[in-house]
């Protein structure tokens, strides 16, 4: 971390005004909502501090989001987060409406993990008009969470490629737990000469494994405890690696079996290469297994790398499992 980084941001802020206390942090960020006064704020803070970092985003922040604007005062002196939940990204039948937001608790606990202003556009301000453009995100799209979600990774990477366009950012931050995704994003970024650097960090998880989510907010208690079952799976997968298994089929065979045994309904489970998100012949320490099941009505991810010395993606945070 630099020392840049590591400063209080009320003392980090360009212009923090003779009547603020320096050390106290703010208690809500700048909230801009206007992409073009956005992107002036971001060229100001560029400008004024020499580079910045963003953190796209959903919103409805969790450890996980908060953990990316950690990782991102690390790579830059000036840290913006985007909120916004992209319509485009969601199927007909998925959860757009009830998706959840809290812009108001987004902006304060922004603030006070370093944010130095939020982008919260409308979807009217990002798709004016009736936008025909969009991202292919080509064959890697077809795969995994493409698969049962069609479209989705079209409207990821265009809402992307135009948040890295608003706001310019040297570095964006990515969470390994929307693997594919963050897959995805750094072959767009490299195939369409994007001038920003993709950082990606570990998952985050609560007490018992389960990796943070906006959407585990629908989760009832006995969900809750059903989708445990995704992490146990991958815990149990690494094991059996570790143990010397190299059947790719074996091991997701028990990442499925420990999932169905517990209630959930797997979308599937596999053990892929991480560059080409093609499934193994066989199992090696950084094939990736990943896994999506509906848990009542709620559809959760999750994946861990199969060998490395970490327990699940994130050694020594708290919530880590053992
Ligand atoms: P969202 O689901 O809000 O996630 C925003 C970022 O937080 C993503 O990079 C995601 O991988 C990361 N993240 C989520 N849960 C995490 C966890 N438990 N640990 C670590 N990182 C975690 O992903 C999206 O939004 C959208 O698709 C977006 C990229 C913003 C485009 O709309």
């Amino acid at each position: 971390m630099t020392d840049e980084a590591a400063r209080p941001i009320a003392v980090d802020r360009p212009e923090p005004g003779p009547e603020r206390p320096a050390a106290a942090p703010p208690s809500r960020p700048r909230v801009i909502r206007d992409p073009d006064e956005a992107r002036d704020a971001a060229r100001t803070l560029r400008r004024e501090r020499g580079s910045l970092a963003l953190v796209p985003t959903m919103g409805f922040l969790h450890e996980g989001h908060l953990s990316l604007l950690d990782r991102a005062r690390e790579q830059a002196s000036a840290v913006a987060i985007s909120i916004f939940v992209n319509p485009t990204q969601f199927g007909p039948d998925e959860d757009y409406e009830a998706y959840p937001r809290d812009l108001e608790r987004d902006a304060r606990l922004a603030a006070e993990r370093g944010a130095d202003f939020v982008f919260a556009p409308t979807a009217a301000a990002m798709y004016p008009g009736s936008p025909t453009i969009t991202v292919d995100p080509g064959r890697l799209a077809d795969r995994l969470c493409g698969l049962g979600r069609p479209g989705h990774f079209r409207g990821v990477l265009t809402v992307v490629l135009k948040l890295l366009h608003v706001l310019e950012p040297d570095v964006a931050v990515f969470g390994r737990k929307d693997f594919q995704q963050s897959v995805l994003v750094r072959r767009m970024i490299r195939e369409l000469d994007v001038p920003t650097r993709i950082e990606t960090a570990p998952i985050v998880r609560e007490p018992g494994g389960l990796a943070m989510s906006s959407r585990n907010t629908y989760l009832s208690p006995s969900e809750r405890r059903v989708a445990l079952s995704l992490s146990r799976g991958l815990r149990l997968v690494r094991e059996r690696f570790a143990a010397g298994e190299r059947d790719p089929s074996a091991l997701v065979s028990l990442a499925r079996a420990t999932m169905e045994t517990a209630g959930a309904v797997v979308e599937y489970a596999e053990v892929v290469d991480p560059r080409e998100l093609a499934g193994v012949e066989e199992a090696s320490a950084e094939a990736v297994c990943a896994v999506a099941a509906r848990v009542g009505s709620t559809r959760l991810i999750d994946n861990t790398p199969l060998g490395g010395n970490s327990s699940l993606d994130a050694p020594g945070r708290p919530g880590a499992p053992e």
